[in-house]
């Protein structure tokens, strides 16, 4: 959700490897005099050179896995400490959050026109994300949401259909352009990840992970191709909506409903993320349109930023309904809900804290389960926050709040990243299987468009 307007925050801030000793050590014998000497001892020295590599490779082995092992052994038998702001830090640790939607690549737009030169991020940045934040906030991982506006929010009429000329795909491709060379800019902090290992990998470095997601189907200029090409730049969720509707689905942002949920398209647009492995991503959705899609997706789906709506009424929150539509085995798909800070989605007005938030996680885990919620802030998406859940420094502030809630710390650690993770690589399998099985790229193409497949307009 943008609450901010762009003009408005811009009216606020003014040698060659040497050969490797291992390998030269049989060349020398390959040269030796006596031949059959020479194979038996190259055979000897490649022998050593094998239980060389298979003793290192046992000794990392045990090194990372005692340590793991160890660690466990004294949490279970020291336990936490007691002190829940201690406990969460601790647990934060080892399972660092992953948070489904900042806002950062919108606010670089806004404020420093995409040059990335005119701030630092390792400083302190205006609104609520910055390297110093989010080492304090024990962050393991962000998608980097690259958001291109709605036609309303801009004063722009995309037409009844759609079909009027937009910069979006130009505008969307900026947004991965700039979060990429921030990315790479502060490399020290960040590592793109493009798969669940890639995640693992990047937090086992003690980097940042950063995955891209698109904030809406408007932003794919009516093409399943363009979702295709979004893809091999690096996006790996796309929102189906964001306030608009659009060629592919209804949006929870506008009234009346213009497809009763997915369009045909649409459906066709599921059928191609799951093929390719692009998460399917269901905030700022109609109900309808959520329905629909959790039944149609053959891979397990997000909300990147989205709360309860039992907890507090907002078009923009889950109703119970569909939570319990989420869930595995029969008839459910897997899913994380991944819960929305924005404090006019958690509560009525002053009252949105720490401990709301904690409601709407609760609440979630109580109809869909605690496998299937997780964290998507909005921070630099929204206007203000709630107390107590200032900036990317407070998520060990909902943790300890979990803690007192007697939350243990294998569901914490799912609801940081262990859920995200899961229903991430399910995506991944399903792709890997369909594509296995050989499915054809989807080539449906919205049916208002004139310029495709006209033979005599050549
Ligand atoms: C980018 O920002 C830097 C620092 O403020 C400034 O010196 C430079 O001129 C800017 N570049 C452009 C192209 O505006
Ligand atoms: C968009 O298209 C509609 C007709 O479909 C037209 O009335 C409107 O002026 C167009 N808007 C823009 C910004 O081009
Ligand atoms: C799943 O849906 C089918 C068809 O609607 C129904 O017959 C079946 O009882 C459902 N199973 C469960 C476990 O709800
Ligand atoms: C947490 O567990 C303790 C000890 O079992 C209990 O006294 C306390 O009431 C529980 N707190 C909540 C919020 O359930
Ligand atoms: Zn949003």
């Amino acid at each position: 959700m943008k609450l901010f307007s762009i003009g408005k925050l811009k009216r606020k801030m003014l040698g060659p490897e040497e050969a490797s000793p291992l390998l030269a050590k049989p060349e020398k014998f390959e040269h030796s005099e006596d031949n059959s000497r020479g194979l038996s001892s190259r055979w000897l020295t490649w022998g050593g050179v094998l239980r060389f590599v298979i003793y290192w490779l046992v000794v990392v082995f045990v090194i990372q896995h005692f340590t793991g092992w160890a660690s466990k052994v004294v949490d279970a038998v020291v336990g936490l400490p007691k002190d829940p702001r201690k406990a969460a830090k601790r647990i934060l640790a080892k399972a660092p959050v992953i948070d489904g939607h900042i806002d950062l690549p919108i606010l670089v737009r806004g404020l420093y026109a995409n040059n990335a030169s005119a701030f630092d991020l390792n400083g302190e940045l205006p609104q609520h994300v910055d390297i110093p934040r989010l080492k304090q906030g024990q962050v393991g991982g962000f998608f980097w949401s690259a958001y291109a506006a709605c036609p309303d929010w801009i004063g722009h009429d995309d037409g009844p259909d759609f079909l009027n000329s937009t910069w979006r795909v130009r505008d969307t491709l900026e947004q991965i352009d700039i979060s990429k060379i921030l990315i790479e800019k502060y490399s020290d902090t960040f590592q793109l990840a493009l798969t669940t290992h890639d995640i693992y990998h990047a937090i086992r470095h003690g980097k940042i992970a950063s995955m891209i997601g698109i904030e809406g189907a408007h932003q794919l200029g009516n093409s399943i191709a363009v979702l295709r090409q979004i893809f091999t730049l690096g996006a790996r969720y796309v929102t189906l909506t964001h306030t608009c509707h659009n060629a592919f689905a209804d949006s929870c942002g506008t009234l009346p409903s213009k497809w009763g949920g997915l369009s045909p398209l649409g459906y066709s647009l599921i059928n191609e993320m799951n093929r390719i492995g692009m998460l399917v991503d269901l905030s700022h959705t109609s109900d309808d349109t959520a329905r629909q899609a959790l039944k149609h997706s053959k891979a397990p789906v997000i909300w990147s930023h989205s709360s309860a709506r039992a907890v507090h009424t907002h078009e923009r929150n889950v109703p119970d309904d569909i939570l319990s539509m989420v869930g595995i085995g029969e008839n459910k798909t897997d899913a994380v809900v991944m819960v929305n800070f924005a404090p006019d989605f958690v509560a009525d007005p002053g009252e949105a804290t720490v401990q709301a938030v904690a409601d709407h996680i609760e609440h979630i885990a109580k109809v869909a389960g605690k496998k299937h919620v997780g964290l998507g802030s909005d921070f630099d998406g929204i206007p203000s926050t709630p107390t107590g859940l200032e900036d990317v420094s407070k998520y060990p502030e909902l943790i300890a709040e979990l803690l007192v809630r007697n939350w243990t710390r294998s569901d914490i650690e799912g609801l940081t990243n262990k859920n995200l993770l899961r229903v991430m690589k399910g995506a991944e399998n399903v792709a890997h299987k369909l594509q296995k099985q050989g499915v054809e790229p989807a080539y449906e193409y919205y049916d208002k468009r004139t310029d495709l497949g006209r033979r005599q307009e050549l």
